[in-house]
C-alpha cells in the first residue's frame, strides 16, 4: 500500500531513501511590512466587517491561542451554521493554496470569500469598502499607507498581517537546526510518521499544505464534501481536499475538513486505515502523538504579548 502511494510521488520515494529530512523548519523571521500589518490586524479583528457587526475574522481564527476555532463547524453572522472546520491561520502562508479544496491561490485572493459568504461575513466588496470608509482613523491610516481604501487594498493589508502569523521555533524545528536532540520517545515517534508512510503526504515546511489528496486514498471513507472537484469537475479529483498542516496540530482539534474527531489519537488512527490502508496498533499511534506534540511552535511575533 505504501508502494503504492509512494509511486505516485518518485521524488519523495527518493528523498525517502536517501535519508534526507522531508520536512523543513519554518524560518525565525519573516519579511514584512510593519504599517501595512498593524492595519491588516486592526481590520482582522474588526467584527464591522460583518453584516451584522457581531464577527470578525478572528470570530473563527483565534489569534490568541491556535489560529482556528474550537467547534466542528464554524458559526458566521445570525450565528449561521457553516460546512467546514476552520483551518488555523498560523502559517497558511506557506500552504500552496488557501481552503480546504484550493479555490483561493493566496491569502490575498483568500479575503474575498469569508467577507462575502452569506454564512461568515455575508457583504458585499462594496459594503466592506464603504464601511472602513466611514471610519476616520481607518481613512487615515489607508490615505498614509495606500492612497485611498479599496477592497484590493483591505485584502492586501489583511493578508500581510497573515503573513507576520508563523510560529517558529518548534521543538521539531530545533531539533531540524541542530540546536537539540529529540527525547526516544518523540524520534520514535518520528521514525513511525517517516516508516508508516505519513511523511508522504504531510511534509515540506507545514508537514502537508502542499498537495491534494483523497480522505479515503486506501480504504473509502464516506464523505459528503465534494473538494476539488467542485473547482475542477474532474472524477479523478472527487473527495480530495488540500493535505492540511499538521504544524500545531496538537491543538487545533477538531480534526477533518468536516470537524468530525476531536481526538487526535483517532484521528492518527483513521489515517493509518482510510490514506494507508494499515490498522495500526495503540502504542504506535501514542508515539506518533508524541512527535506531533513536538511540531507546536511559538505565538506568531505580532500576537505575542498582546493583551488587548
Ligand atoms: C464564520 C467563520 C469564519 C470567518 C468569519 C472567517 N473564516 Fe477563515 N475560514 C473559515 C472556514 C470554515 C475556512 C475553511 C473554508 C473552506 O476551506 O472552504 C476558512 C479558511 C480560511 C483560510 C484558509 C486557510 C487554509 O489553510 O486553507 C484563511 C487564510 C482564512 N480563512 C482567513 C480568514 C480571514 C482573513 C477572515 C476575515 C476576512 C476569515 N478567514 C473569516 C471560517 C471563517
Ligand atoms: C495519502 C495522503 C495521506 C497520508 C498517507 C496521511 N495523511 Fe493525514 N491527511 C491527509 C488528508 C487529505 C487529510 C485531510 C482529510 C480531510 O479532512 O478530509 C489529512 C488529515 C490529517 C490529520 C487531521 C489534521 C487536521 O487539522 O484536520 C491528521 C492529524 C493527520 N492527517 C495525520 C496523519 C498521520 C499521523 C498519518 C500517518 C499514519 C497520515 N496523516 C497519513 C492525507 C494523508
Amino acid at each position: 500500500m505504501f508502494l503504492k502511494i509512494l509511486l505516485f510521488t518518485p521524488f519523495i520515494f527518493i528523498a525517502y531513501l536517501s535519508g534526507e529530512e522531508m520536512i523543513s523548519p519554518i524560518p525565525l523571521t519573516i519579511d514584512y511590512d510593519d504599517n501595512k500589518s498593524r492595519l491588516g490586524k486592526l481590520l482582522f479583528s474588526d467584527p464591522t466587517l460583518s453584516r451584522d457587526g457581531s464577527i470578525s475574522c478572528e470570530s473563527c481564527h483565534n489569534l490568541k491561542y491556535n489560529g482556528a476555532d474550537n467547534t466542528p463547524v464554524s458559526f458566521g453572522v445570525n450565528r449561521v451554521e457553516g460546512e467546514l472546520n476552520s483551518p488555523t491561520v498560523f502559517n497558511a502562508i506557506f500552504n500552496f493554496r488557501q481552503f480546504w479544496n484550493g479555490r483561493a491561490r493566496d491569502l490575498k485572493e483568500q479575503v474575498d470569500f469569508p467577507v462575502t459568504s452569506h454564512i461568515e461575513m455575508n457583504l458585499t466588496v462594496e459594503e466592506v469598502v464603504e464601511r472602513v470608509e466611514s471610519s476616520n482613523i481607518y481613512r487615515k491610516m489607508f490615505h498614509q499607507i495606500y492612497g485611498e481604501v479599496t477592497f484590493e487594498n483591505i485584502a492586501d493589508a489583511i493578508s500581510e498581517f497573515e503573513k507576520t502569523l508563523i510560529t517558529p521555533n518548534s521543538k521539531f524545528d530545533q531539533y531540524l537546526r541542530g540546536g537539540i536532540k529529540l527525547s526516544k520517545e518523540e524520534r520514535d515517534g518520528y521514525l513511525l510518521f517517516k516508516s508508516k508512510g505519513c511523511i508522504s503526504c504531510h511534509h515540506g515546511i507545514n508537514v502537508g499544505g502542499n498537495m491534494y489528496q483523497k480522505f479515503g486514498a486506501m480504504i473509502e471513507r464516506n464523505m459528503s464534501e465534494l473538494g476539488r472537484y467542485t473547482i475542477t469537475k474532474r472524477e479523478s479529483e472527487r473527495h480530495f481536499v488540500k493535505v492540511p498542516s499538521l504544524r500545531n496540530v496538537t491543538i487545533t482539534a477538531p480534526y477533518f475538513h468536516d470537524g468530525s474527531e476531536y481526538e487526535l489519537k483517532q484521528a492518527i488512527y483513521l489515517m493509518a486505515y482510510h490514506q494507508l490502508g494499515i490498522a495500526i496498533k495503540e502504542d504506535e499511534v501514542d508515539s506518533i502523538a508524541i512527535f506531533l506534540e513536538t511540531l507546536r511552535g511559538e505565538l506568531p511575533i505580532t500576537i505575542r504579548g498582546n493583551d488587548d
